[in-house]
């Protein structure tokens, strides 16, 4: 099944998706800010993505011309390659700026690396950055479309997206499915980004994770969280882990990788407590033995990891599209 029974309606012409009207966004800089038709227009547009991924041909001609600048100043392994593959099979020119080597180091300010970037005349800018609100930054001084592929703590829109295609295509909707997220909420703009677009969609969100990693005031965000693995997962259709983020912690916020394993791992039994065909997911990169077993991780009957990369570049190529529509010219986009 390729759409959603949840269908957020968008304004005026009864849902076909044209005209800048109907994706009135510039950039794609976060979920948040998105109304559940947007969100549902871009999940159609992967769809036929997804189909020419597994074709034999594999592309497109419409980003022409383009220039896609990936600049990652985090570092990445499957988002910048999906990005990259989606540019190139799109047929834009992707260049990925390699930070290390960059003259940030030297000191540059990132404004000044946004007004650099700029001048080249780049059509599109996909950012990763440490701190949070730092691509919001860079979209305020380019003029092309700049898609956020994660911000400090902040938002990751397109794994969000590729999560919410994934749910869709392997059970059909999202709307009034129970979706747990479950480990490091605090540091994950994964999470953050799946709560407002699953919440968005019409699913029921729980977080599940140690006190020390569930951020307060969630309930704001129309979510429950729990403490307790075993109780939040009852029920669940679909359980999302995340990876412990060591790299942004500062200080005890576990006390042992064993303990969390012990307390927070999904395992067989945990996983047994969920709906008997419950979707495990996980964005990547896993700690194998700490938050997720191996045998749940590599087990396609319940794992859904490796189709959520293939969901990635499809998604990718859908906003990549849909953002340049009004610079292609294309009929009725702005
Ligand atoms: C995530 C990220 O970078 O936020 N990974 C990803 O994009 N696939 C999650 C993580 O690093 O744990």
């Amino acid at each position: 099944m390729t759409s959603s029974s949840h269908t957020p309606s968008a304004p005026s012409s009864g849902g076909a998706i044209s005209g800048r009207a109907l994706f009135p966004h510039k950039h794609l800089l976060g979920i948040g800010g998105m109304a559940p038709w947007q969100i549902q227009c871009l999940l159609d547009e992967a769809e036929q993505w997804v189909d020419l991924n597994r074709s034999k041909t594999k592309h497109d001609d419409r980003l022409m011309g383009m220039t896609q600048i990936n600049a990652f100043f985090e570092n990445s392994t499957r988002t910048l390659l999906s990005f990259e593959i989606a540019g190139k099979r799109l047929g834009a020119d992707v260049v990925n700026m390699q930070v290390a080597q960059s003259s940030t180091k030297k000191g540059e300010t990132l404004i000044d690396t946004a007004v650099t970037l700029n001048a080249m005349r780049a059509d599109l800018i996909v950012i990763r950055h440490q701190h949070s609100g730092a691509v919001q930054l860079i979209a305020d001084k380019v003029d092309c479309p700049v898609l956020n592929a994660g911000d400090g703590r902040h938002e990751h829109p397109t794994q969000a997206l590729l999560d919410a295609l994934t749910i869709r295509r392997r059970k059909g909707r999202i709307d009034g499915l129970r979706v747990a997220i479950c480990g490091d909420v605090l540091h994950s703009r994964v999470a953050r980004s799946n709560i407002l677009c699953l919440t968005a969609m019409g699913a029921e969100v729980r977080l599940i994770g140690p006190p020390t990693l569930l951020p307060e005031g969630m309930e704001q965000l129309g979510v429950q969280s729990f403490t307790n693995f075993d109780k939040g997962i009852a029920g669940a259709h679909v359980v999302m882990m995340l990876r412990l983020q060591t790299e942004r912690m500062e200080g005890g916020f576990i006390p042992s990788l064993k303990e969390y394993h012990a307390l927070y791992g999904l395992n067989r039994e945990r996983l047994a407590l969920a709906e008997t065909d419950a979707l495990v997911m996980h964005p990547g990169p896993m700690n194998r033995g700490v938050e997720i077993t191996s045998d749940i991780a590599d087990d396609p009957a319940c794992s859904a990891i490796t189709e959520q990369v293939e969901m990635g570049v499809a998604v990718r190529m859908a906003c990549l599209d849909v953002l340049t529509r009004g610079r292609r010219g294309v009929e009725g986009w702005a």
